[in-house]
């Protein structure tokens, strides 16, 4: 168990506020007093591992033009939340194989299904992803797929690109997709696993803010945004899913997570689950 991380001092407050008001107008993750102390608490390690005292000085190094850039990615990177998991709500993948594929693939005799992992932490939803449409595939002739995958984290999608996993994450992949997609590590590698290099050449990694205007990452058949959007604020949410369905395909589905909703949000979607929703072909 760790400890909860101490109540940042009075006259940190101030400063916390205006830190979490700028990531909010950045990255659209909320931030309110409630998180302070967890804001806090990340702050102070990085500031430890400068060899800093104090938000004061983290703030000018901000400001210094030497720092300014790399310390503003790193920043962002403290602040995102990134837990994820192989076959995390896994429904969905059962749902994608068994339902959205078979009647998207009526398009056609050969299609290549465009995916995009939207938020996609350190990989585990790629790779999930990965292996399910890698095992469509094989019982599917004409069937192909290619994965963009994209968060606003460099630590993060760095980690995503290495795919190299401890043996214990790995523990939700059904044992035939590990033995087919995934290589024991030998040696130093002991105890870990990487992902098969044909999965790797499916995926692209691209860093990508919710934030900006547009995505240019081409259209896809099948989103998956899941649980990104419950750190957003409600006019966030809806800004960020107008700009996802521009994207998304007729025709295609939108994966959220089981705890999020678009209920209200006035979108060309139409329920398929509270947590599926499909764009009208
Ligand atoms: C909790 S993880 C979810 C990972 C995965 N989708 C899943 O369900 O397991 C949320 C991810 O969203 C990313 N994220 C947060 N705000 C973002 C933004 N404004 N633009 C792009 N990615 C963002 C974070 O960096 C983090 O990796």
């Amino acid at each position: 168990m760790t400890a909860a991380p101490p109540t940042p001092p009075e006259h940190d407050v101030v400063r916390l506020r205006r830190f979490a008001t700028a990531i909010t107008r950045v990255l659209g993750i909320k931030l309110p007093d409630a998180k302070l102390t967890m804001l806090h608490g990340r702050l102070q390690r990085r500031i430890h591992q400068l060899g800093l005292h104090s938000l004061g000085e983290y703030e000018q190094r901000l400001r210094n033009p030497v720092h300014a850039q790399s310390e503003r990615i790193r920043l962002l990177d403290l602040a995102t939340t990134n837990k994820t998991d192989f076959f995390r709500e896994p429904v969905h993948f059962e749902y994608l194989t068994q339902r959205a594929l078979p009647t998207m693939s009526t398009r056609g005799d050969r299609w290549v299904c465009r995916v995009w992992c939207a938020g996609c932490s350190t990989g585990q939803e790629v790779y999930t992803l990965a292996m399910v449409l890698a095992d469509y595939a094989r019982s599917h002739p004409g069937f192909g797929y290619e994965i963009v995958a994209t968060d606003v984290s460099t630590r993060v999608l760095r980690e995503a690109a290495a795919a190299t996993y401890p043996d214990e994450l790995v523990e939700p992949v059904p044992l035939a997709l590990r033995q087919r997609y995934l290589m024991r590590g030998k040696a130093a590698r002991g105890g870990m696993v990487r992902v098969v290099p044909e999965l790797r050449a499916k995926v692209k990694f691209r860093r990508l803010n919710f934030m900006a205007e547009r995505y240019p990452l081409g259209e896809f058949d099948v989103v998956f945004f899941r649980n990104v959007m419950i750190y957003f604020e409600r006019a966030t949410q809806k800004r960020v899913l107008e700009r996802q369905c521009r994207v998304l395909r007729p025709g295609g589905y939108l994966f959220i997570g089981h705890t999020e909703s678009v209920a209200g949000l006035d979108l060309p979607l139409i329920p398929e689950t509270s947590s599926i929703l499909r764009k009208p072909a």
